[in-house]
């Protein structure tokens, strides 16, 4: 299994190597959760039943091809900066911080509250690794706030269905996707 840990011979112009390597592990934990999040969006678009089942079924496509666009440009940037991109599964699963996703087939509901967490997880950890990115390199933090902008307007896709017209969220203060799932279908039943 490649491991992209070698040090890289070249960075970009005024970066040390050490920065190039540091700013590079940064991005392929983010390639990793790009990579597991356009997938889990699939397996969501093929495993979703019920009320609006065409709905969130089409919702999901877009959103599957923006991540996958932003796991391209997330790798690239890591080869840019001397890297080497960990792209394989079996690399992703054995790195990764987080569980699989939860769920097979669901209602739609139940989906989108999972999917709530999901964001969630996967926004948190953007955001962090662009704090962490903003004094080492520019053009890095830049890509992943760029991220962040399509990433937030899909989280807010997501949680437009679990919102009633007082703007409460039916999954707030759920930990896990099964809780959120659970809490979604339930005030879905009214
Ligand atoms: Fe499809």
């Amino acid at each position: 299994m490649p491991t992209g840990k070698k040090l890289p011979t070249y960075t970009v112009p005024t970066l040390t190597t050490e920065d190039g390597a540091k700013v590079a592990a940064i991005l392929q934990d983010r390639l990793n959760a790009l990579t597991d999040l356009h997938l889990t969006l699939k397996h969501v678009h093929w495993n979703v039943v019920g009320v609006h089942f065409i709905a969130v079924h089409e919702m999901l496509d877009p959103q599957v091809d923006a991540v996958r666009l932003m796991a391209d440009d997330v790798a690239e940037r890591i080869a840019t900066l001397g890297g080497e991109p960990i792209g394989t599964p079996g690399a992703l699963v054995a790195s990764r911080t987080w569980e699989d996703y939860s769920l097979g087939r669901a209602t739609t509901i139940e989906h989108l509250g999972a999917l709530d967490e999901v964001y969630q997880g996967v926004i948190t950890d953007h955001r962090q690794a662009a704090e962490a990115t903003a004094e080492l390199d520019d053009v890095t933090n830049d890509l992943l706030i760029g991220n962040l902008r399509e990433l937030e307007q899909f989280h807010w896709f997501v949680r437009a269905h679990l919102e009633s017209s007082s703007g409460e969220l039916s999954t707030a203060g759920a930990t896990t996707e099964v809780d959120a799932a659970r809490a979604a279908g339930k005030s879905d039943q009214g």
